[in-house]
């Protein structure tokens, strides 16, 4: 690796990495910053996004094209499907999907156009990086799948489609279209999240009381893997 990206979607989900890495140089580029930092000698371009697939998109295009990246990070919080997650609990994507992917009506599966796949699988070396600093700090994180979509979900409704046509563990707005960048230029990947909601009738609540602790849980352990790589 020579240029590490790390990503959120929201100003919540950066501003404890920008703030434990210090020493930032600003660089504006497409509506959006990007801060670039060095750590322990290592170089990392943090950004977040703004929230869904079309911007964390082009964040993470910007981020390996343009930047030179060659590894992506991606720390936020996520609605928990698992009952299993609890508020504040960490989860890893060894797969992603797009739960409102739909061109069923041609006979094609949910998630699935010609030319793509419905999941995309993250790197596991990363995710065995992630495991290792798991164990070392008796963290609990659960490995499993993400759906992604642009909604956010607050409705038993949605989010037993999700959990019963992909069998994810979690939602969120932007893992899988930054999978899909990743995957198709080659770059490895892992998708972070810690729980905010249970993306029911109280997510919204939720949301708005948990982004800012569960963002922290979720960068702190980010910070924990960096300094493994
Ligand atoms: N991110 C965190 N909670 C979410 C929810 N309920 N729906 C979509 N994205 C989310």
């Amino acid at each position: 690796m020579t240029k590490l990206a790390i990503m959120g979607a929201m100003e919540e989900e950066i501003e404890p990495l920008l703030s434990h890495f210090k020493d930032v140089n600003i660089v504006e580029f497409a509506n959006n910053k990007y801060y670039e930092v060095n750590y322990n000698g290592l170089d990392i371009v943090i950004a977040y996004s703004k929230i869904g697939k079309v911007f964390a998109s082009l964040t993470a295009t910007t981020m390996i094209e343009k930047f030179g990246c060659d590894t992506l990070l991606f720390s936020g919080v996520a609605g928990a499907i698992n009952p299993k997650l609890q508020i504040g609990d960490l989860i890893i994507a060894d797969k992603l999907c797009q739960h409102d992917l739909d061109i069923t009506a041609f006979g094609h599966p949910n998630g699935f156009v010609p030319g793509g796949s419905v999941f995309v699988e993250t790197s596991k070396e990363l995710r065995d990086v992630a495991t290792q600093v798991a164990n070392e700090n008796d963290l609990k994180v659960i490995v499993g799948t993400i759906a992604t979509g642009d909604q956010f979900v607050h409705s038993t409704e949605r989010k037993n489609f999700i959990e019963s046509t992909f069998k994810a563990d979690a939602l969120e707005m932007e893992g899988a279209s930054v999978a899909v960048v990743c995957d198709a230029l080659d770059i490895p990947f892992f998708v972070l999240r810690a729980i905010s909601d249970s993306a029911d009738m109280d997510a919204g609540f939720d949301f708005d009381e948990f982004l800012k602790s569960s963002a922290v849980n979720s960068a702190n352990y980010l910070i924990k893997i960096v300094e493994k790589l």
